[in-house]
This record gives structure tokens, C-alpha cells and sequence, in this order.
């Protein structure tokens, strides 16, 4: 694990030698003067980088278009990943998960008490009444784009449909509080988690939405509860997503005994969960979204 020195973290944020502190410098040294975490420098991306993002962006969002007209009761979540990876060699992409720290497949597919990081398999046989949600991150040209839907397939219970309609609230909820740049990570969770609890929801803490773009995951964390004020500030040139993950009952996960890659994530209570998730760029006039 890298260690940042103790310097670079009291620290982060610097105005490089001979150049006039522009007013986003100046911002951020305010905050950072008041003890708040601000990004390093790194985590601001150039034009350059942006566009590849851009790019990546519009694959991701075609790749998930491709799974939306193709997705179907009767098939299995492995006929789903071969799609996905399909679509995205085809138009010169790579799918991020293949081979990412052990997982064996291009995407992630997780049904109904499947938190996240489900893996496709051909014993997985979409039913009526499933949610499911595929979560695919796409690289085109070394740069990252992430999201995810939910689907329905046929026709599912009023229960289900709710919590598959707050939980793509509840990201919206988060994009609002983005709707301008100087916004602090925890004030996107605490509306998060209001809006789950409004609906007697619970958010999950033991995974975070992330930094994206010249990497899969970078920083900082997007965590999805928490304290207004806390956690990075997010400034103009940052590429992060937010990717809810509400359960119907309670917050906590755990892992399938019978899945030896240790990757599946359940509810721990067997209730439903779901998730969407968009890439997005915070820009001086808010975030706007890469994976339309
Ligand atoms: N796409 C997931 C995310 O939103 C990460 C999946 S990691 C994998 O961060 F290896 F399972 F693909
Ligand atoms: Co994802
Ligand atoms: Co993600």
C-alpha cells in the first residue's frame, strides 16, 4: 500500500512556483486553510485526458444500450457478459473488469439480494420479476468509464419496482447536490441517505463510488451516507461516479459462501438491493455526465 508522506497530506493542494494563484487556487486554499481534504493536484484532469474520458464515456453508454435491447427473461447473466465484451472489442474497447484483481468476466450482473460485483454465469437464468443490475466499465484508448442500470425483466412486484425507482432517485438526488462545483463528498451522501431513509431504505457502507477516468479507481471515495462537509471537496476537472447501492432492509453485506473468487457481495439480511451509476465530470457549472 502507498503512504502519502505527512507533508503532502496537511498539504495537498499548492500553487506551482512562478505562476499567479488562479481563483480556483484560491478557493481551494481557502478550504484547505479551514482543515478540509481537498484533491492533489493530479486529480484534476487536462483537456486531453477529458476528451479520452469523453470517449470512453459514449462506448460505455453504447455498450449498456446493447444490453438494454438485448436483455431478456429465459437468458442467462453469461450470455449477458459475452454481449458486453462483444459490443466493447468490437468498437476497440476493453472491458475493465476482465481479469481486474481475479474477476473472471467483462461485467458485473447482480440480482435481486445481489448487492454488487455479481458474477455472470450460464446457471444464472433471468426469471420474470427479477431486478437485475449490469455495471460495466469500459477503456478506450487507456482511458475509464463507468456505470450501471437496473432492468427489469417482465413484469416485477410493486415492492421491487419502488426500490428500483428511489435508488435511481436517490443517485439524482445525488447529481443535485453537484449542481455546482466547491461541494464537499458528504454533502452528495447525507442527501443520499436521507431520501433512502425517507423511504425506509438503508444505504450501503462497506462500498463507495470513486474517482474514474486514468484509472478504474482512484480518488477519492464517493461515499454514499455521512455528514454534510466531510470528505473531499470537488472541484472543477474531477471525474468521479456516484453509484447508490440501496437495500430494502438493512445496510450490511457479506460475501456467498459458495463463490470462490470471494467477489459476490449479498445483503446480509437476503433483502433486495439496487444501484445505478453514472461517470461524471465536475465542471464550473456543476457535473455533467459522461455516460449518457
Ligand atoms: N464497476 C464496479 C464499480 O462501479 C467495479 C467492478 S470491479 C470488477 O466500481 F472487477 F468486479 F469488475
Ligand atoms: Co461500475
Ligand atoms: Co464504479
Amino acid at each position: 500500500m502507498h503512504m502519502a508522506s505527512t507533508k503532502r497530506i496537511k498539504n495537498r493542494w499548492f500553487v506551482p512556483a512562478g505562476l499567479e494563484p488562479t481563483e480556483m487556487d484560491l478557493k481551494i486554499l481557502a478550504w484547505q486553510e479551514k482543515g478540509k481534504i481537498v484533491p492533489t493536484r493530479d486529480l484534476i484532469k487536462t483537456h486531453q485526458q477529458i476528451e479520452g474520458i469523453r470517449q470512453a464515456g459514449k462506448l460505455n453508454t453504447a455498450v449498456l444500450d446493447h444490453v438494454a435491447e438485448h436483455i431478456h427473461e429465459g437468458m442467462s447473466t453469461l450470455q449477458i457478459d459475452q454481449l458486453v465484451y462483444d459490443f466493447t472489442t468490437q468498437h476497440g474497447g476493453i472491458p475493465a473488469p476482465l481479469h481486474y484483481e481475479g474477476f473472471p468476466n467483462s461485467c458485473c450482473t447482480s440480482i435481486n439480494d445481489v448487492v454488487c460485483h455479481g458474477i455472470p454465469s450460464e446457471d444464472d437464468i433471468l426469471t420474470e420479476g427479477d431486478i437485475i443490475n449490469v455495471d460495466c466499465t469500459t477503456i478506450l484508448n487507456g482511458y475509464y468509464a463507468d456505470a450501471s442500470r437496473m432492468f427489469i425483466i417482465g413484469h416485477t412486484t410493486p415492492e421491487r419496482q419502488r426500490l428500483v425507482d428511489v435508488a435511481w432517485d436517490c443517485l439524482k438526488e445525488g447529481e443535485k447536490v453537484c449542481a455546482n462545483p466547491y461541494v464537499f463528498v458528504g454533502d452528495i451522501g447525507n442527501a443520499i441517505a436521507r431520501l433512502a431513509h425517507s423511504h425506509g431504505y438503508s444505504v450501503v457502507r462497506d462500498l463507495c463510488g470513486h474517482g474514474v477516468g486514468v484509472d478504474f479507481h482512484e480518488e477519492p471515495d464517493i461515499v454514499h451516507y455521512g455528514r454534510k462537509g466531510t470528505g473531499m471537496l470537488l472541484v472543477p476537472g474531477m471525474t468521479f461516479t456516484i453509484e447508490p447501492m440501496i437495500n430494502e432492509g438493512d445496510w450490511e453485506v457479506c460475501g456467498d459462501a459458495e463463490d470462490p473468487t470471494e467477489w459476490i457481495v449479498l445483503t446480509e439480511d437476503g433483502t433486495d438491493s439496487a444501484q445505478w451509476e453514472h461517470t461524471y465530470l465536475m465542471t464550473e457549472n456543476g457535473v455533467e455526465i459522461l455516460t449518457h
